[in-house]
């Protein structure tokens, strides 16, 4: 006993020690009432200063796992309960609560093909981490625990951190919202935003819209909850307006979702025309929308298009979910909604209920990192680098990957549509073979159509590895194409 500990001299060595008699006192070798080692003994095995064992034993003491009797030595102190003979073993999969299942069976990470070393990946829509400006983010870190660190680690807001709020009111202003009337919550991300809409809003068995095909987190969230999905096709000019009408007329729906810009998957972005007829026809039936505006700044070209909450002016039925995800770091999980402060007073007290606030540390860097104007710079450069690897992503598509159709004008993304009577999945597992991976289109369809349909990232791809991939997909399509002939 003792000599087996090997060391590793980059962590602290007493918390090493420390942890190392914890283990031996729980697994039964070492019992009450017995003594350890002198400090100077077990120094010189384990070849340490005494200083470092008196600390280990200190801390253990304070633990209550020994006694230190002055004169005496350290004694264990602490009684190890023999479970060994109980052995319950639960069994989770039948305690497991239908949500579980569920969440479990839509779990796309668990249940689609996995990127392994080596592979080209067109799966994940993450950013590019070498576009992150790091050195921006340590200074914004520590320049803002400069100025109120103490208060950041305490309890902060359910709403959100008010400097934060404030910039992001100036900047749903910017974006020609009207604000009178209107509030904003801090969430985790779009995710929980979508979340807490729906538990405001709905109960199980609800009916919801949603453009078909939408983004499969949402439909996850949304099959979760219980919500039957009325799922509106669109086509390449987007929604399809007369469906969209018929749904709402002839069903009771307590909300639609849509992703007007920079869609996922499609990469459609819903022309100003366009989104002034869905406000008509959502004011018309008197159902709120919930709009999300997760890609909005990565406009690669065009002229600004105005999200439907500005467009609304002073309706109340628009509430928007914004996110810092994909314009910026998606590990810090902020986002936003903006709604009726009716509403939002609602939507705060249900995320107080369910997480107390969005991490202050992190709104805190993230409202330092803003302020400076560190966004704009930012922005304009990943738009620069994504819009070339977007408009490559097409002219490669469209080169190597036979009679398809691209969808997309913008996006971390390409999506593409293979002749009807292909099957993307078959493609999909022969690409896996030979080391490409994408996400299959069907798992963005709220009736698991687009069968022949696939999304293709291109957020962190040099240009060689989308020739390679995007040859490999198209070979691929080419020798399904040739077995069905
Ligand atoms: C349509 C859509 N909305 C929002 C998000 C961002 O979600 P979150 O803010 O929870 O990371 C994504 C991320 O992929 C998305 O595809």
């Amino acid at each position: 006993m003792f000599n087996d500990l090997k060391i590793d001299r980059s962590r602290p060595v007493y918390l090493q020690i420390k942890d190392y008699l914890k283990e031996l006192i729980f697994s039964g070798l070492l019992q009450a009432g017995m003594r350890l080692p002198s400090t100077r003994e077990l120094s010189a095995v384990l070849q340490v200063s005494r200083n470092t064992v008196i600390q280990a034993y200190q801390y253990l003491e304070d633990d209550g796992f020994i006694r230190i009797i002055k004169g005496q030595g350290a004694f264990i102190a602490f009684e190890t309960e023999d479970t060994a003979h109980t052995g319950l073993q639960l069994d989770w999969e039948h305690l497991m609560s239908k949500y579980a299942l569920m969440a479990t069976e839509l779990d796309v990470e668990k249940k689609e093909l996995k990127w392994k070393k080596g592979m080209l990946s067109f799966k994940s829509i993450a950013p590019d981490p070498e576009l992150f400006e790091l050195e921006d983010v340590k200074r914004a870190f520590l320049n803002r625990l400069a100025c109120e660190g103490k208060k950041l680690l305490n309890y902060g807001y359910a709403q959100g951190y008010k400097p934060l709020l404030e910039y992001l009111q100036t900047y749903m202003k910017n974006k020609g919202v009207k604000i009178e009337g209107k509030a904003l919550l801090i969430t985790n991300g779009f995710t929980e935003g979508l979340n807490l809409v729906i538990r405001a809003l709905t109960k199980p068995g609800d009916q919801v819209i949603c453009e078909n095909p939408t983004h499969n987190t949402a439909l996850k969230i949304m099959r979760l909850s219980g919500l039957e999905i009325k799922g509106i096709p669109m086509s390449l000019d987007g929604l399809e307006l007369k469906q969209l009408e018929a749904c709402l007329d002839q069903q009771q729906i307590r909300f639609g979702f849509l992703i007007p810009s920079y869609h996922n998957p499609t990469g459609l972005v819903m022309s100003p025309e366009k989104r002034q007829v869905v406000l008509e026809i959502f004011q018309k039936y008197r159902v709120p929308i919930v709009e999300d505006g997760f890609n909005e700044e990565l406009r690669y070209s065009g002229a600004h298009v105005a999200p439907l909450i500005a467009l609304a002016g002073e309706s109340n039925n628009v509430i928007y979910i914004g996110s810092f995800s994909k314009i910026l770091f998606p590990g810090i999980r902020v986002g936003w909604i903006m709604a009726d402060e009716r509403l939002i007073a609602y939507l705060e007290s249900i995320k107080r209920a369910h997480n107390i606030h969005t991490s202050s540390v992190d709104q805190g860097l993230l409202y330092e990192y803003l302020q400076d104007g560190r966004l704009d710079k930012y922005l304009k450069k990943v738009r620069r680098v994504y819009r070339q690897r977007h408009q490559m992503a097409v002219a490669l598509a469209k080169t190597y990957i036979p009679d398809c159709r691209v969808w997309g004008e913008g996006g971390l993304h390409i999506f593409i549509e293979l002749a009807l009577n292909l099957n993307a999945r078959q493609v999909l597992d022969e690409c896996y073979r030979q080391g490409v991976v994408f996400m299959p289109g069907d798992i963005f369809f709220t009736d698991r159509s687009g069968e022949n349909t696939f999304r293709l990232s291109i957020s962190r791809v040099t240009p060689e590895m989308m020739e390679t991939g995007f040859k490999i997909i198209g070979d691929v399509v080419k020798q399904v194409m040739k077995q069905l002939n």
